[in-house]
């Protein structure tokens, strides 16, 4: 099944001037947290990592196992997992089976932009709204990189290679092919949140996780 936490760390200090933060924290990682040049960077890369520390803790894993795979996506035996952040959330999922998630603030953005990500049937489907098009812009977007995620390629993949269509369910095709894989979504006030995963068993609800 795919698990998906959640953690605010909006109360979190910055592990710059409080480096006590940092002593649980494996050693790439710590090098990793303190190499971000803002603090919401650095709270951002230390709440990820205490969130998915939390999670390998439960499934009798150890941050140290931690490897970076191929275009930079951390992996460990035993469990797959993907993590991401904005603004003040941290996300972390988990399954037996590949997946990748992505959380986004909605905020504004400039006109004519999805032209820039998205192809243009996904720019059509996104046309038809009107007062809703800023939510379906970021829903599209975080199923996009949940997509990239999971598969592991990031930017390397380029984003018209693979699209999403919404006619009875949400499907995925890459060069015009049907993927196996299945998008889940969870609402938190002001974000978008997608998941994507080979696995198609997703947890009903995001699991809210304190970090201290
Ligand atoms: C790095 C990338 C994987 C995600 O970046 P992002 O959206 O800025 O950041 P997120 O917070 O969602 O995810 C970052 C986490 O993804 C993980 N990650 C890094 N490389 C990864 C990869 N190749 N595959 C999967 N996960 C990866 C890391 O755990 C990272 O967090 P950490 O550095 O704290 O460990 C990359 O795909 C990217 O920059 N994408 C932007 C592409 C784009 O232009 N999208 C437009 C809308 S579709």
């Amino acid at each position: 099944m795919v698990k998906t936490y959640i953690s605010n760390i909006k109360n979190l200090l910055d592990p710059e001037e409080n480096p006590i933060l940092l002593k649980d924290i494996w050693n790439s990682r710590k090098e990793k947290i303190l190499s971000h040049k803002t603090p919401s960077g650095r709270k951002q890369s230390l709440g990820s990592a205490l969130l998915l520390q939390k999670i390998l803790l439960q499934n009798n894993l150890k941050s140290n196992d931690i490897k970076i795979g191929k275009n930079g996506k951390p992996e460990i035996e035993g469990i797959c997992f993907n993590l991401s952040h904005s603004d003040e959330y941290v996300i972390c999922s988990t399954s037996e089976k590949p997946l990748g998630c992505d959380i986004e603030k909605i905020r504004q953005v400039k006109k004519g932009f999805e032209t820039r990500f998205f192809t243009e049937r996904e720019v059509l489907y996104l046309n038809q709204f009107r007062e809703d098009k800023l939510n379906q812009f970021f829903r599209l977007w975080t199923m996009k990189e949940s997509y990239m995620k999971m598969t592991g390629e990031g930017m390397t993949l380029a984003l018209n290679r693979f699209e999403f269509s919404f006619d009875n369910e949400i499907k995925v095709y890459r060069d015009g092919i049907l993927c196996n894989c299945f998008i889940k979504e969870y609402e938190i006030p002001n974000y978008k949140i997608s998941v994507c995963s080979e696995d198609f068993i997703f947890a009903d609800e995001i699991e809210i996780i304190n970090l201290f």
